[in-house]
């Protein structure tokens, strides 16, 4: 039960506006240069129709704490740059093999793997270069120095790297709860984190703001990855834009193989749950933010 939305909020429309903006900008930082193949890859992957979460919790969070999203929006580029990246490389034939994402053939699957190897590394590096030669000056160096190394830290092997390793290296091998934390936190959840936090210090947001809206974006990552591997069970081709049901074919250790269907479910509730309750006993929980928690629940109902 979502408690605390007004009751004409529509959560698609205020996404979409953010989505349509974050879309202008990536468009604008992924103009065609040369090598022209390289760049068309980084595109296809990056401008293709993903939701664009990760970028508009950054730009909500920077608002709930006063700031100018123009501050965040080069981060909140960088940040989808970083999640496209993470997604041509985990539908690589070494990695997930998958043939469709965002309801189109797999990087690879157009570009071929040379190609789709080469955009991932691109998007990588070109993402925290985005974030240097876009920022507003306004911002101060040593917040802009701040937000970059825990960019980095997320994109590297103390964040996404580090749990698509464990996730790849577990497949069809039984591992203790601790492992399994890992990888979800790892490969997923500290990407929502950083979302937040990027958008929080980069509005000079003072350290007790700069918490709660860390532990909200923790708590949401986490619930994004129990979603995601209900829906591998639950969805459908057209529904998900990626192949259902490649979880278990491919001994993945999912919170479904792992705690099975009615356990995941009601975990993910319950963290849903926390993440708003986290927000109102702040006095953070704008609309959207309360509306996503909500959301990423209800995109699981069937
Ligand atoms: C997919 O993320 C990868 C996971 C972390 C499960 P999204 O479901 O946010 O993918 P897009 O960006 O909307 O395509
Ligand atoms: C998502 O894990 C993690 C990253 C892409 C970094 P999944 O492998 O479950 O994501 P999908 O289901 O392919 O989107
Ligand atoms: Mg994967
Ligand atoms: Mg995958
Ligand atoms: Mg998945």
């Amino acid at each position: 039960m979502i408690s605390s939305l007004p009751k004409n909020f529509d959560l698609s429309k205020a996404v979409e506006k953010d989505k349509q903006l974050i879309n202008e900008y990536l468009d604008k930082y992924l103009e065609l240069r040369q090598p022209r193949i390289i760049w068309e890859s980084m595109r296809y992957t990056a401008l293709s129709s993903g939701k664009r979460l990760r970028a508009v919790l950054a730009l909500e969070s920077a608002r709930v704490c006063g700031g100018d999203i123009k501050n965040v929006l080069s981060a909140a580029c960088a940040l989808e740059m970083l999640h496209a990246q993470s997604l041509i490389h985990d539908d690589l034939p070494c990695m997930d093999d998958d043939d469709y994402r965002r309801g189109k053939p797999s990087n690879h699957k157009v570009y071929g793997e040379a190609t789709a190897v080469l955009a991932g590394d691109a998007l990588l590096a070109y993402a925290p270069q985005v974030i240097i030669n876009n920022t507003p000056d306004s911002v101060s160096k040593d917040i802009l120095f701040r937000v970059l190394e825990e960019f980095l830290h997320v994109a590297g092997p103390m964040g996404i790297v580090g749990g698509q390793a464990l996730d790849i290296l577990s497949e069809n091998k039984t591992i203790i709860a601790q492992e399994f934390d890992y990888i979800i936190i790892h490969k997923t959840g500290k990407l929502f984190k950083f979302a937040m936090r990027a958008g929080a210090l980069l509005s000079e947001a003072p350290g007790e703001k700069l918490d709660v809206l860390s532990n909200y974006g923790e708590k949401i990552g986490y619930a994004f990855q129990i979603a995601d591997d209900i829906l591998d069970v639950a969805g459908t081709l057209q529904e998900l834009g990626k192949t259902p049901g490649k979880d278990c074919k491919s001994g993945k250790n999912t919170y479904v193989s792992f705690y099975g269907l009615e356990k995941s479910r009601q975990d993910l509730e319950n963290l849903a749950q926390s993440a708003r309750k986290i927000l109102m006993d702040s006095g953070l929980d704008s609309p959207l933010l309360v509306g996503i928690a909500g959301y990423i629940v209800e995109k699981t109902a069937k």
